[in-house]
């Protein structure tokens, strides 16, 4: 018979199983002041809403939920909301029950977004597909320009105070700009002096301290540098990121901090540092003020990109089994990376033309005339100049990590891809940089109008395909150019592939 002493053994055992990251914080003393993840609950009681979406045909909004109890994202409630239009996310829910939820992120002293009111774009709600333990949900793709925050945040670390953050990214969606951050930042969206901010940054950027190789890294942004370790140099202990799912911690306390960090889908977490604060000025003691942001930084510079999971800030400093916790309960989530086409399939290595489906424009295609795109009629009669000007090779998808999307090669031109340029579509050729490579990747969907594809920036998710006054862009559902305008965004973004006329 089981001693009573057994029992309870076994039970809390089976409920450090079920517990979610923040119950594993509580357990050590640690708990979470704020919670965020449009992928999963972090508790495992949690039910509430994960994120809100809008969509674009009639901008009406939900929330999306836990299928159950500390559960994975209700993706098909997402999937049924959105069908034949587009979707936003507006809002990230705080699990934590404080309120600190993310919004649009406002203009700043470093950049204004391209909405209006200087607002920063709002993330699709489809770029970041994955699966967990099998079942589907999206993550937050944030393009340049785009980016979520907090200026009123309940119960973050202030001044020197101690906090610690986790955050679960993408390890192929990075640049160089500034700055992909998640974490603590100023109250007023301005640049208010070294150490002000606190947060988890991943990506390329220099200034200050850099990791081993060529990066990206999990680096701290302390607001005026990036940060791999204690000192401004090299911390070649401090590796190089290569894994597709990552898990970036940053922790801090006073006259103590540390950067950790690991595969979100596999293994455990490494200490790339900790030790003192940096040795420059403003760094120690630190000046945190407690604001929350995701995705750009703390004056608002809005030039990064990269996609979050899911992540947590705590007002103490948790001890690293806690977090080995929290990275073992991640990887038994089970992130996997899926495809982010749907639709009618786009054959790699098949040739193809792509004719409008607007009803003014039912017999024109998209063709080169020169660098430029644009529409033409084209037919079967046609001269062997215009056929070729509207006839693409699909390629496999110039960004490699980007599954199931593509790119075009014009059949006239080899060696030139299609790809966006200051938002409208140019046909140039591959010089193999990353930017290139981003640009010339198209992920189908199916036809917003019923028919045919759809073919969805990957770098700016939220942009397709359109044609407006017969010219080429990648336009987004109600954004701010007239290209972006609603009026027949369906039809306009909707192509059928056909067989190519060369
Ligand atoms: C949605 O709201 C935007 C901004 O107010 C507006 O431009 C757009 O026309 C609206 N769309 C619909 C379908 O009502
Ligand atoms: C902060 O959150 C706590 C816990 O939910 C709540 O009791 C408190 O009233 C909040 N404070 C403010 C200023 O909103
Ligand atoms: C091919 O046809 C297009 C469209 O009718 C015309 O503008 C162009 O001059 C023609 N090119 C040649 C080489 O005939």
């Amino acid at each position: 018979m089981l001693s009573q002493r057994a029992v309870g053994l076994a039970l809390y055992l089976a409920a450090l199983a079920a517990a979610g990251p923040c119950d594993i914080y509580a357990s050590g003393g640690t708990p979470c002041i704020a919670a965020h993840a449009t992928t999963r609950a972090l508790y495992s009681a949690y039910t509430g809403s994960l994120y809100q979406l809008r969509r674009g045909s009639d901008n009406a909004t939900t929330n999306i939920a836990p299928v159950s109890a500390g559960g994975v994202a209700n993706a098909a409630a997402q999937d049924s909301f959105c069908s034949g239009t587009t979707c936003l996310i507006v809002q990230i829910y705080d699990q934590s029950g404080r309120g600190n939820h993310l919004t649009q992120a406002p203009p700043g002293g470093a950049a204004s977004g391209p909405e209006p009111g200087g607002l920063d774009s709002l993330a699709s709600a489809i770029g970041a597909p994955v699966t967990l333990n099998g079942q589907k949900a999206y993550g937050v793709f944030i393009h340049p320009n785009s980016g979520y925050r907090n200026n009123n945040a309940n119960g973050t670390a202030r001044g020197d105070a101690a906090e610690g953050i986790y955050a679960v990214l993408d390890g192929t969606h990075f640049n160089g700009g500034c700055c992909f951050d998640y974490g603590n930042a100023e109250t007023n969206s301005q640049d208010t002096g070294n150490g002000h901010m606190e947060t988890v940054y991943f990506g390329t950027g220099t200034g200050f301290g850099t990791g081993a190789g060529s990066g990206p890294w999990i680096l701290a942004d302390l607001e005026n540098g990036l940060f791999s370790g204690g000192t401004t140099g090299v911390n070649t202990a401090n590796p190089t990121i290569t894994s597709r799912f990552v898990t970036a911690v940053v922790k801090g306390e006073p006259n103590h901090w540390s950067i950790r960090g690991g595969d979100g889908a596999t293994g455990g977490l490494t200490t790339f540092y900790a030790g003192a604060r940096p040795n420059a000025n403003g760094y120690n003691p630190m000046s945190k003020e407690g604001a929350i942001i995701l995705g750009i930084g703390g004056d608002n510079s809005n030039w990064a990109q990269g996609t979050f999971y899911e992540g947590v800030m705590t007002a103490s400093y948790p001890s690293d089994a806690t977090e080995n916790s929290v990275q073992a309960n991640i990887v038994a989530a089970k992130y996997a990376a899926v495809s982010l086409a749907s639709g009618p399939a786009v054959t790699v290595g098949s040739t193809v033309s792509l004719r409008a489906t607007t009803s003014c424009c039912t017999t024109r295609y998209l063709r080169h005339s020169g660098s430029a795109i644009n529409t033409e009629v084209v037919s079967s009669s046609s001269n062997s100049t215009l056929k070729g000007q509207a006839s693409w090779t699909v390629r496999a998808p110039l960004v490699s990590s980007a599954q199931g999307c593509v790119s075009f090669e014009s059949r006239d031109t080899p060696g030139s891809f299609i790809r966006h340029s200051n938002y409208a579509l140019v046909l140039n050729a591959n010089d193999n940089s990353k930017i290139f490579h981003e640009d010339a990747t198209f992920c189908p969907g199916a036809g917003l109008n019923g028919q045919g594809n759809t073919f969805r920036s990957w770098s700016y998710a939220p942009r397709y395909f359109r044609h407006y006054l017969a010219n080429l862009y990648i336009a987004s559902n109600g954004g701010f150019h007239d290209f972006d305008a609603t009026g027949s965004f369906n039809d306009d973004v909707s192509w059928v592939v056909g067989a190519a006329f060369a």
